[in-house]
């Protein structure tokens, strides 16, 4: 196979501003097919393909999956089946890239985890963050020893995003609280009845990464809905998970989309050994910080960035930190290889699982919940 004929699935947001752009950019795919079962998204999506012709557009999934002319599902859907349609396409024969957060129920891991395993296909989750460069600087510490042994890692998803919690169901366009009064015909969407904690991949994915490791157990808890910053939003302000994870380390992880938070400070993170402490800078105008045991008082400034040093000429402006571009390669040479990538379903599935638990730890009262290994039935 030289090149991989792509069903893109979902013609919301991030299919338009960043997979189409991308999928047409970069060697090695070529789009036969778009789906979405809302006819308002399919002239936007054809308007940005420079070559419509012989493009399929539909509104059936079903139909995509029957489709000869897809090898391939990119799946950038946002609803609770999310993880159960990645599935049904491995089960039809179609490798999957699929958007964050992979799966919001647990049975659908598993069935993710027991296609791959039965069809030899590729899964990749499309979590871009583990490759951003102050991350792979982490990771080569943390390998080298330079911090000790881990101990405690920390991770937080903040984004206000309260414009996305109402849509008209037929025009499709997105609106917040504050347009309720003009639009009452708009409807929750799943990112407002979504336990805002499903979404913790962006962090566990990059510190798993770091860690080399996998979560063992998890418990959470949260603020009750609806939200105190908008009373007309079920979801709740914020929601937290502590995790222990297989090598022993603690984590502590938050999220949060409907109160208000600075939006130079969506994600952070910091990790603590026994030896020293790197953090992700706070603010736009702030920087990283180190820490070693021996070399003075305080934390002093790094120089790590969200951009890799070392990223090719088609990286750049690819999308959150030339991040984006990252997994659609990893993607592409892991299905045009015929090989498993290094982000495998399993790694998928111990950044997606561990989130999913959390909800149902809150769910049944802080209990504290075992997360399972997808690699043993
Ligand atoms: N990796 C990232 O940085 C990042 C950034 C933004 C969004 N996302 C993820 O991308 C996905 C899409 O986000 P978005 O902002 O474009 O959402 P969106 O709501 O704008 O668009 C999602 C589209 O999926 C369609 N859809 C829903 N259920 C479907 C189904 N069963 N079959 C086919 N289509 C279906 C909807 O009609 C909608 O057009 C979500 O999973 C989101 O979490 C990831």
């Amino acid at each position: 196979m030289q090149e991989i004929r792509i069903g893109l699935v979902g013609l919301g947001a991030r299919a338009l501003g960043t997979w189409l752009p991308l999928l047409q950019k970069l060697d090695g795919f070529k789009i036969t097919t778009l789906c979405d079962p809302v006819p308002a998204t399919h002239r936007p999506a054809l308007e940005r393909l420079a070559d419509p012709a012989g493009v399929t557009v539909c509104s059936s999934y079903e139909d995509v999956l029957r489709r000869t002319d897809v090898d391939a599902i990119a799946l950038t859907v946002r609803c609770e089946e999310q993880g159960a349609l990645a599935a049904m396409a491995l089960e039809a024969g179609k490798h999957v890239h699929a958007e964050v957060p992979g799966a919001h129920r647990i049975e659908d891991c598993w069935r993710i985890v027991r296609a791959v395993e039965r069809t030899g296909l590729t899964y990749q989750l499309a979590e871009q963050t583990r490759y951003w460069g102050f991350v792979d600087a982490w990771r080569r510490m943390v390998a080298d020893g330079e911090l000790g042994k881990i101990t405690f890692a920390e991770g937080q998803y903040f984004h206000y995003h309260p414009g996305a919690m109402f849509r008209d169901p037929e025009t499709h366009r997105l609106y917040g609280p504050d347009d309720l009064a003009e639009h009452p015909g708009a409807r929750p969407t799943w990112s407002q009845l979504m336990p805002p904690i499903h979404y913790l991949p962006h962090e566990l994915s990059p510190l798993l990464s770091v860690l080399d490791d996998r979560v063992v157990e998890v418990v959470g808890m949260g603020t009750d809905g609806p939200s105190a910053a908008h009373p007309e939003i079920s979801q709740p302000d914020l929601q937290v998970a502590l995790m222990k994870t297989a090598k022993g380390a603690v984590l502590r992880l938050a999220a949060s989309f409907v109160q208000p938070h600075p939006e130079g400070n969506w994600h952070w993170y910091q990790i603590t050994g026994t030896t020293g402490r790197v953090e992700w800078k706070r603010a736009g105008h702030d920087h990283p910080k180190i820490w070693r045991f021996g070399q003075g008082p305080d934390l002093v400034d790094a120089d790590w960035g969200f951009e890799r040093p070392d990223a090719p000429a088609a990286a750049r402006g690819s999308g959150h930190g030339d991040a984006d571009y990252y997994t659609h390669i990893a993607f592409r040479d892991a299905v045009l290889a015929d090989q498993q990538p290094d982000f495998d379903v399993y790694r998928a599935m111990d950044a997606t699982a561990p989130a999913i638990l959390a909800a149902t730890s809150i769910e049944q009262g802080s209990r504290p919940l075992a997360v399972p290994d997808f690699r043993n039935p």
